[in-house]
């Protein structure tokens, strides 16, 4: 049996943590050569070996989606090995509490704070985008993902940045849907809830129950769940499908 996006060059931001692995590792498995990107480096190669091991092709990349150089060079990395960009996953990102921000009301971000969060989190995506797009209208077309979060739709308590980023991100999405449908690129957002990684293991430990009573699955999601989505997304049987932000998120915007 084929998989979905069998054939394709799938890239990879974030690849080395949780949902970004969980996606290149989904990605691989649905047929698509994958590179996976990260600034761990270790994380990343990691990723790889698992979908090498697994019968998979993949190459590790490293460097911040914060910096534009490192971008062209993960994009021109990808063309050299590849040829091509399909499927871009543009994912990487942090939480509060990795700009020290955590706990902190709007007033009481640090501008470092912010401008960090606002530069992973939103300049990232775009820098991504930027690189991606010119390749995939001389190619003829692709697919992007960007990563939101149920914090791209409502606000939430002392994760102010975040919250404007991830909104921010939906706002991108919306508009280079609109500006590239004519180049037959299709660009979604996926809106994931509360799910099991590296970002949500110290929240899970100070006030997981709490959420998880406001979940309607009553449980954190797996990141596998949100790839199920990304690679549906990117994939052929999507085809109609752009400018719009899937919640994959056990219902909780629903409430
Ligand atoms: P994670 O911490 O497990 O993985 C994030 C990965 O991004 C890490 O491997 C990290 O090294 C990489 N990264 C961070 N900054 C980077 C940079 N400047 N350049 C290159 N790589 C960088 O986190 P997780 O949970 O897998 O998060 C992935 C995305 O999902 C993020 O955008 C996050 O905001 C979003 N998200 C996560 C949710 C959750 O509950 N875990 C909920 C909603 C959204």
């Amino acid at each position: 049996m084929t998989g979905i996006v069998e054939g394709k060059i799938a890239l990879v931001t974030g690849g080395g943590g949780g949902i970004g692995r969980a996606a290149a590792l989904a990605f691989a498995r649905e047929g698509a050569r994958v590179a996976v990107a990260d600034f761990a480096a270790a994380a990343a190669r990691d990723t790889v070996a698992q979908i090498n091991a697994a019968g998979g092709q993949a190459i590790t990349l490293t460097g911040d989606v914060t910096r534009a150089e490192d971008v062209c060079a993960m994009i021109g990395d990808t063309l050299s090995a590849y040829g091509r960009v399909d499927c871009a996953f543009n994912n990487a990102g942090i939480a509060p509490y990795q700009v020290n921000a955590s706990g902190q009301k709007t007033a009481e971000w640090s501008e470092e704070s912010f401008d960090r969060m606002i530069a992973v989190n939103l300049k990232g995506v775009w820098l991504c985008m930027k690189e991606e797009i010119p390749h995939m209208q001389n190619q003829g077309g692709g697919a992007i993902v960007n990563t939101a979060s149920i914090a791209g739709l409502i606000g939430l308590v002392t994760s102010s940045a975040y919250v404007a980023a991830k909104h921010g991100v939906i706002g991108l999405t919306k508009t280079a849907a609109l500006e590239y449908a004519d180049a037959n690129i299709r660009v979604n957002a996926v809106c994931p809830g509360f799910i099991k990684t590296q970002m949500t293991a110290d929240t899970m430990r100070r006030r997981g129950d709490a959420i998880i009573a406001q979940i309607p699955f009553r449980r954190m999601g797996e990141p596998g769940e949100i790839a199920e989505m990304v690679v549906w997304l990117c994939s052929e049987r999507a085809s109609y499908v752009s400018g719009a932000s899937y919640n994959v998120d056990g219902g909780w915007m629903a409430v």
